[in-house]
């Protein structure tokens, strides 16, 4: 039977990867988007869009229709799970989807509060068979998030001390992804997915600087990230979730090397450099 598969974040960084590889698939692939005529735009016109959103019920029963796997992504803003993120999985399982492949966060096992977790276990309790990709920092969040301060002050500006990070390519995860939907055999699994090397955010700066041709340094003060993110406008939420997330490598937690990825897609997972000449386009 061919796979008919949902992928929601299909706007996304992995999200529009994984519409990109499924395409190469001998599969159906339906992008859940929130608006049909632009986001078909960003996607390419022969990839068919759904009207979906997690907070509109209303969208759910044309989405689950047609498929029998779905990609799960849980957009950032979205924190209240039983809210905001279950009344979508409660559809699915009563439209009959059979797998689930869901982009978690690395180390959601060990961590309850956070949003991935709830949603893992929420998964669990509903009974549809899943496939947890627990992922790494992603290295994308450097050409997205950290894009301007890179571009325009040559500052990598994180309060992440001199911790390492595993830091993993989104390219990476949505071929692990694309993988895991369309085989068999990855049901009731859990995968850690990392990249091959951990490096401290000097170690990225110096990567930048040789790549691009042009110096950018790093700078781990706590208080200039706040001033920062504050004068751009971000929300105070949104900081507090970075601060964390930073925290946790500053303390040494977020270096954690596996071999899932490696394992998954039989070669090295990317690495940093590689990466950065990639996207070089994204900080000149
Ligand atoms: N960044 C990291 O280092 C990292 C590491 C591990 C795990 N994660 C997890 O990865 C997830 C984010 O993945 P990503 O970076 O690929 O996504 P992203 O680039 O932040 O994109 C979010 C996606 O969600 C969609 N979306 C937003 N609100 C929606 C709604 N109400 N209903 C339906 N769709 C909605 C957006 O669509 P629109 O185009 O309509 O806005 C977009 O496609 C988060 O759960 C994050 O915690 C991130």
């Amino acid at each position: 039977m061919m796979q008919k598969i949902l992928v929601t974040g299909a706007t996304g960084n992995v999200g529009q990867e994984v519409v990109r590889l499924l395409l190469l698939q001998n599969c159906h692939v339906y992008a859940a988007v929130r608006n049909p005529p632009s986001d078909k735009q960003i996607l390419g016109s022969d990839v068919e869009c759904i009207p979906f959103d997690f907070t509109n019920p209303d969208t759910f029963t044309e989405a689950f229709k047609e498929v029998n796997k779905l990609f799960l992504v849980r957009p950032p803003a979205l924190a209240n799970v039983r809210q905001q993120i279950a009344p979508a999985l409660n559809a699915a399982k009563l439209a009959g989807i059979e797998h689930i492949v869901f982009l978690s966060l690395l180390g959601a096992e060990r961590n309850s509060f956070v949003p991935h977790s709830k949603i893992e276990r929420y998964i669990e309790q509903l009974g549809v068979p899943a496939t947890f990709l627990r992922c790494s920092f992603f290295m994308q969040n450097l050409n997205t998030t950290h894009c301007e301060d890179i571009k325009t002050r040559g500052e990598l500006l994180m309060p992440a001390g001199n911790g390492k990070t595993s830091f993993i390519d989104v390219r990476d995860i949505a071929a692990v992804a694309v993988r895991t939907l369309i085989e068999d055999g990855h049901q009731s699994r859990a995968y850690a997915l990392t990249g091959k090397e951990a490096l401290t955010y000097y170690e990225v700066a110096n990567i930048l600087t040789s790549v691009l041709g042009k110096q950018i340094h790093y700078n781990p003060s706590l208080l200039k990230f706040v001033q920062q993110t504050r004068s751009s406008g971000l929300p105070m939420d949104f900081i507090l979730v970075m601060i964390a997330i930073y925290t946790t490598a500053r303390l040494g937690l977020a270096g954690t090397i596996t071999s899932d990825t490696e394992q998954l897609l039989n070669r090295s997972p990317m690495t940093i450099r590689q990466y950065v000449e990639d996207y070089a386009e994204f900080w000149l």
